[in-house]
């Protein structure tokens, strides 16, 4: 059976996000999502509250295994014995962040590598980051996340934004 492990903070899980798992399906079997706590980023979800979304944003797509992850995604791939890491690669700018990322796990694994899948072109300028912007000023992200993630980033701006 072919493994990936799609990792990422998810801070909130977006429409881009599944569109990169579904497609992960045409080379793998199973994917697990990876969902690092990465504190450094100030989560504005908690890692439960984004595994719980995931979950449910997921729950329609077979062969999907969710788990969390501390510490280093290569040490995370050796424990696992799986060998393919999935990445979304949006556009330009994502490059070099996530060459540097793909050699550095290949260094310290030498066994992993990484896979880059395009999402949608409606999704290609899609981050978390720009969407909780969008939502903490009441804009409406409701075709760009799953309908549940819409009502937690309502719910979690509605005393005004951060
Ligand atoms: O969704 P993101 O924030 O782009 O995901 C980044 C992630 C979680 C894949 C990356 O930060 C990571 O792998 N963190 C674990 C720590 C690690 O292995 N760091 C070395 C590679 S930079």
């Amino acid at each position: 059976m072919k493994i990936g492990v799609y990792p990422g903070t998810f801070d909130p899980i977006t429409n881009g996000h599944i569109d990169i798992v579904r497609r992960s399906f045409q080379i793998f079997d199973k994917v697990i999502i990876a969902v690092a706590p990465n504190p450094k980023k100030k989560p504005l979800f908690d890692i439960h509250e984004r595994v719980e979304m995931i979950r449910e944003a997921t729950r329609n797509i077979p062969n999907v295994e969710i788990e969390i992850f501390e510490g280093l995604l290569a040490e995370y791939m050796k424990r696992k014995g799986v060998h393919a890491i999935v990445r979304g690669l949006r556009a330009i700018s994502d490059f070099e962040h996530e060459f540097m990322m793909a050699l550095l796990n290949r260094k310290l694994d030498g066994g992993v590598e990484t896979v880059f899948l395009m999402p949608s072109e409606e999704y290609s300028y899609l981050t978390s980051s720009a969407i909780k912007e969008v939502a903490s000023y009441g804009g409406v992200v409701k075709d760009l996340v799953p309908p549940m993630v819409a009502q937690h980033l309502r719910e979690r701006f509605q005393k005004g934004p951060k």
